[in-house]
């Protein structure tokens, strides 16, 4: 008789992992019903008598100290910040920002957004991070800035990172839409290149539905983010003094409200995944054939999480397909998936150079050579998508029960391997 769910045997999880996420309490239904009630759910400047009157402003002083920033400017979501980090540290037209060809789509439209052009950068094989060596061969006379992303939650190279940028004046802005808590040598991420961009997107560690913010220890940056952000106005400023060309992008109450709740267990959240992270890894380990992405780096003081990424090996598991793999995974009750399916620059967007009647900004007359995608290969990010990564989302971690579950799943697919040929 079959025992793999996926010919008919009784799953391990039936229904599924029993996960919950966002987590909330009655302090966030508390703080929700302050703000409607109040009547200011509007977070502008021009509304409060005290600067930090508004929830929007109090989250904002208090993410800056939490990631270790001098400053936080919350926005409406984390693709805004991307563009608004860029904006304000001078990205204009005609620059390239180098992103890797690993991560969600907005790490490359933001750039767009900025009126810049995206540059594809491999990964790391085992830390599935930009590539630093391959970073610095694509800088040319157009490259402005360097946006690493911390991809999962795990942390690029921050060291070499910031290294290539002081060597060739170039300006980092940290993708950390996935890595709320994760820290590099002590620090926290969005504290260590120039400006840091978060999501608070509802599947975030810091979740507020949408959201997003931009952090920095730069007073000008600061400056600018707050300008871009709220159409042109500065800190202080008059309702309709307004001195560059920008849209609005601001947080409302609700957001500032709920993010400030969250952000009160976002410590104690941040722990639990990362050390059953590490127990699931060492599990991992112990099953063989998939293990967790490299561990034991010093300089990597905590990882935050949204993904966890697994690197199945196909040979270690009598040579099943990845996809046979996951669908067996599927039918016991755990989900897993690729998180992305594909390097960016294969996306539709790059392939088909969707960029309008003008072609800009990628095809900018201020930057005056031909980009074409077509030609872009990244051999590690292709292998990783084509056959390697196995994803699951990030809540699991915050129950050791479901990671156990996890991996029962996991061993059991392995014991009865047989019944997949
Ligand atoms: C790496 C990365 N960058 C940027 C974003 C964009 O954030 P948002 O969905 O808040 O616009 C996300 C969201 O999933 C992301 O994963």
């Amino acid at each position: 008789m079959a025992k793999l769910a996926i010919n008919g045997g009784a799953p391990v999880a039936p229904g599924g992992l029993q996960t919950r996420w966002p987590i909330i309490d009655d302090t966030d239904r508390a703080a929700l019903l302050e703000v409607l009630d109040s009547g200011k759910w509007c977070s502008a400047g021009f509304y409060y008598e005290h600067p930090l009157d508004s929830k929007v402003a109090q989250f904002e002083k208090a993410w800056a100290q939490w990631v270790g920033a001098k400053y936080a400017v919350a926005v409406t979501n984390g693709t805004a910040s991307l563009t608004l980090a860029l904006r304000a540290a001078g990205v204009e037209a005609g620059d390239e920002v180098i992103v890797p060809a690993v991560t969600f789509i907005a790490s490359a439209t933001g750039v767009i957004l900025a009126n810049a052009i995206p540059v594809f950068a491999d990964i790391v094989p085992d830390t599935y991070q930009i590539d630093p060596d391959h970073v610095e061969s694509l800088i040319t006379p157009h490259t402005r800035a360097i946006m690493p992303v911390h991809y999962g939650g795990y942390p690029a190279d921050m060291d070499r990172v910031m290294e290539i940028a002081r060597k060739h004046n170039l300006v980092v802005v940290e993708d950390c839409a996935e890595a709320h808590g994760t820290e590099w040598r002590g620090k926290r991420v969005g504290s260590l290149g120039h400006l840091g961009s978060f999501s608070h997107q509802m599947g975030k560690p810091l979740a507020a539905g949408e959201g997003g913010s931009i952090t920095t220890s730069d007073d000008t940056f600061a400056r600018n983010a707050y300008s871009f952000g709220d159409l042109g106005r500065v800190p202080g400023g008059g309702k309709y003094d307004h001195y560059i060309p920008a849209g609005n992008n601001r947080m409302t109450e609700f957001q500032g409200a709920i993010l400030l709740t969250a952000l009160a267990r976002l410590d104690h959240q941040t722990e639990t995944r990362y050390q059953n992270g590490e127990y699931f890894a060492k599990e991992l380990d112990r099953i063989g054939g998939i293990p967790a992405l490299k561990r034991g780096d010093p300089r990597i003081t905590k990882r935050g999480y949204y993904f966890y990424f697994l690197r199945y090996q196909p040979q270690e598991w009598n040579g099943l397909p990845r996809e046979t793999f996951m669908a067996a995974l599927n039918a016991e009750g755990i989900h897993a998936g690729t998180a992305h399916n594909q390097p960016l620059y294969k996306s539709p967007l790059f392939e088909d150079m969707s960029f309008g009647r003008t072609g800009c900004p990628i095809l900018c007359p201020h930057h005056g050579e031909k980009i074409d995608y077509s030609s872009v290969h990244c051999p590690v990010s292709e292998r990783v998508y084509d056959t390697e990564v196995v994803a699951m989302g990030k809540d699991f971690l915050m129950d050791r029960a479901a990671v156990d579950t996890v991996l029962a799943a996991i061993q059991k697919v392995k014991d009865n391997l047989d019944e997949l040929k």
